[in-house]
């Protein structure tokens, strides 16, 4: 699939324009010293056309994530994707299928597919699951994506089990092998044991597929074990505002100064503390109408640096120290087709 992407870039989420980008200069790739100065200031950092030698080999593979996906938008069960794709039979000859589950508790979630690894006479880890979830409710956006874990969702600690971590990763790989692209990349995998001091797992993988008008607004993925997140772009193109939690706080008081906000928010603003405290309130509904919604504050991020293009075949690297040091970021798909990305967490 070929994109079509002329500057300027405009920036649509969930009905709302947004502005728009203006340029798009060629990156090149940064050193090692670099990528690892970079990471140690919690900024995030493009590799710039890292997996493009590597796309050719996985198109097919790709192309298979892709009809996944246009299936579940289609409302077919995934089991039956699985099956049509040849991927349960490449699933079944490392785990055991379960059950599947509609997740009608959950109005976020599509369908939800337990496995355990190994098989009934030796099981290697349990309860294992894929979850197809929207990114939002919003009518016109059909992004998606395919989370995988293990455990009781939300209540569990996911770094105190590497084993059913590890094994969740796997269920990642056989169901989506193009996961090789970052998982057995030389470049990567070096880059990364230099940063942790160790050779990386990749866990709590996420296969994302941003659609037009889609994307996620500003957030952070610290979770307690876990450096930060490694990002692969493998056909689409995104854009991504990202600032670590103290720089998008300035940034947010500095807007202030030249620009209007609502009393309410200003008070926070000019209040740390309560600020930091608020952003990670479930609802900081003062502060999304600020960094998410409001067009002059992302075109004051632009201006400012933040800014960052992903295009097929690019990385993007995004520290996650913890909560008052991490990388915050928002993406805007690019262009008319929904794209394909992993989103891996470290550790
Ligand atoms: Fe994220």
């Amino acid at each position: 699939m070929t994109l079509k992407l002329s500057l300027p870039y405009l920036l649509q989420r969930r009905g709302m324009n947004l502005g728009h980008v203006s340029s798009d200069e060629p990156l090149a790739m940064p050193d090692i010293q670099t990528i690892l100065t970079t990471w140690q200031k919690d900024e995030a950092l493009v590799l710039p056309k890292l997996l493009e030698a590597n796309l050719p080999h996985w198109n097919q593979t790709i192309q298979h994530a892709q009809a996944c996906m246009e299936n579940t938008l289609n409302g077919m069960e995934l089991g039956e994707t699985l099956e049509e794709n040849g991927a349960m039979e490449r699933l079944e000859s490392r785990f055991s299928f379960l059950a599947s589950s509609m997740e009608d508790h959950d109005e976020q979630a599509i369908e939800k597919l337990y496995f355990d690894a190994g098989d009934e006479k030796n099981i290697l880890a349990e309860d294992l699951w894929c979850k197809a979830s929207w990114l939002s409710f919003h009518d016109e956006d059909a992004s998606l994506r395919f989370r995988f874990s293990f455990g009781m969702e939300g209540f569990e600690d996911v770094a105190a089990d590497p084993k059913r971590q590890h094994w969740a990763g796997e269920l990642c790989t056989s169901m989506f092998p193009e996961s090789e692209l970052i998982t057995t990349n030389p470049s990567i995998l070096k880059y990364l044991t230099a940063i942790l001091n160790h050779e990386p797992a990749f866990v709590e993988r996420i296969v994302y597929f941003n659609a037009p008008n889609g994307g996620a607004q500003f957030h952070h993925d610290v979770e307690r074990g876990h450096a930060g997140v490694v990002f692969a772009q493998l056909s689409g193109a995104t854009f991504w505002l990202t600032a670590s939690k103290p720089l998008l706080m300035q940034a947010m008081r500095d807007f202030s100064q030249e620009n209007d906000v609502k009393d309410e928010l200003q008070g926070l603003l000019n209040e740390p503390q309560a600020l930091s405290d608020y952003m990670e309130e479930a609802d900081h509904s003062l502060v999304e109408e600020l960094i998410d919604q409001n067009p002059k504050f992302i075109a004051y991020m632009i201006e400012r640096g933040f800014a960052h293009v992903l295009h097929t075949g690019d990385v993007l690297l995004l520290p996650q120290r913890d909560l008052d040091h991490c990388v915050w970021h928002s993406v805007f798909t690019l262009g008319d087709e929904p794209g394909e990305a992993l989103s891996f967490a470290v550790r």
